[in-house]
């Protein structure tokens, strides 16, 4: 019996329209222009504003593109998974409510939390319930808003994240296309240096945690630079190595958006063109769970069936991950 595959089959994302540019920061915390673009490479970010929207705002709203530009039904969708840090409450879980926004009637749904690695991982996930062959039309999303637990008064973090919702379609695949494999890690020792300190069951919200900052994004910066720097080559060349690709090989490969020099250390370790490289950080920063996604819709029109693609992720666990895929149609089609 041959193997199913999961094929991407149509992205969908959604952007807020406000734009947080480098010189608003700049009078908002002690940095500048030229530091953000040097040290990170994100000249704008955005932001949801809107009082009232959440992560599930973004993602039903990606979700709602995915389902008109592919033709599909809402009733069709078996089963959806939301990747997400940035949940609208710590429970129901924000796929329940995207589900229900978008009116997936016939589809059961849950959240799954691995940070910047939380697309890939969700996107693995998903791709065993089509191999199964019990599932035919699976959504996986990547929703964050970033902006709720960022503290603006924090130059070491304020500059990195955005706002952004993303969607993906995934059906089985009746030709040579789809995920071909995935290789994922996670370290838990990782928490030491990328976390929320408060708000779940270890230090419940107080007014302590309030006045302490600590519903806001803590991390170590350079201890998780080295780490990322290391882990998404590591992972990118031991899929590589597996499958036997050269640079060559590859069509493209789609990094986490988390700072341009990962990204070009990543690029340089496997000999790769930056022709090759998907990058919209400038554009919209570190979206975490949304980035991978958001520049395979960026991309997506110049995309053909075929194309083989890596795409690689790192983030906070720690978590790392990446997936080997050729890309199941011409991106033109949606033009
Ligand atoms: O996606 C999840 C995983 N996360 C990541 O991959 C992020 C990994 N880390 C990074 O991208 C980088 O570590 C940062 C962008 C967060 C920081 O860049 P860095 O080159 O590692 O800077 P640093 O922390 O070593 O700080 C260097 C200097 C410090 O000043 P002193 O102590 O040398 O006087 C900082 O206070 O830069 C200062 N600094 C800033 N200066 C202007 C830190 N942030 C800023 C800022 N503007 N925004």
């Amino acid at each position: 019996m041959t193997k199913i595959r999961a094929a991407i089959t149509g992205v969908g994302a959604y952007l807020p329209e406000y734009r947080l540019t480098n010189d608003e920061l700049s009078r908002m915390v002690d940095t500048s222009d030229e530091w953000i673009m040097q040290r990170i490479g994100i000249k704008e970010r955005r932001i949801l504003k809107e009082e009232g929207r959440a992560a599930s705002f973004l993602g039903t709203e990606a979700v709602k593109e995915l389902l008109q530009k592919t033709g599909t039904s809402a009733d069709e969708i078996d089963l959806l998974i939301c990747a997400t840090i940035t949940p609208d409450m710590p429970f129901p879980a924000t796929a329940n409510i995207i589900a229900d926004k978008a009116g997936l009637h016939h589809a059961w749904s849950f959240d799954l939390n691995a940070a910047c690695s939380g697309f890939i991982f969700a996107l693995t996930t998903a791709t065993q319930f089509i191999e199964s062959g019990r599932y035919h039309k699976v959504i996986v999303v990547g929703a964050e808003k970033m902006s709720a637990i960022t503290n603006y008064k924090d130059r070491t973090t304020c500059p990195l994240f955005g706002d952004a919702g993303t969607a993906v379609l995934l059906e089985p695949a009746d030709e040579d296309v789809g995920v071909i494999d995935f290789i994922n890690y996670a370290n838990g020792m990782g928490r030491h240096y990328l976390h929320m300190k408060a708000g779940g069951s270890l230090l419940p919200a107080s007014c302590e945690t309030v006045k302490n900052n600590n519903h806001f994004i803590y991390q170590e910066g350079q201890t998780v630079f080295k780490y990322a720097v290391t882990g998404m080559a590591d992972v990118t060349v031991e899929m590589m190595e597996k499958h036997h690709l050269s640079a060559d090989d590859i069509t493209w490969l789609v990094p986490h958006q988390a700072n341009m020099r990962i990204i070009e250390a990543t690029a340089r370790r496997i000999g790769l063109d930056k022709n090759k490289v998907m990058v919209n950080i400038q554009k919209y920063g570190n979206t975490t769970a949304a980035t991978i996604p958001l520049c395979l819709w960026e991309y997506e029109k110049q995309l053909r069936k075929g194309d083989q693609i890596i795409l690689v992720a790192f983030g906070a666990g720690f978590t790392w991950g990446s997936v080997f895929l050729k890309w199941a149609y011409n991106g033109e089609m949606f033009a």
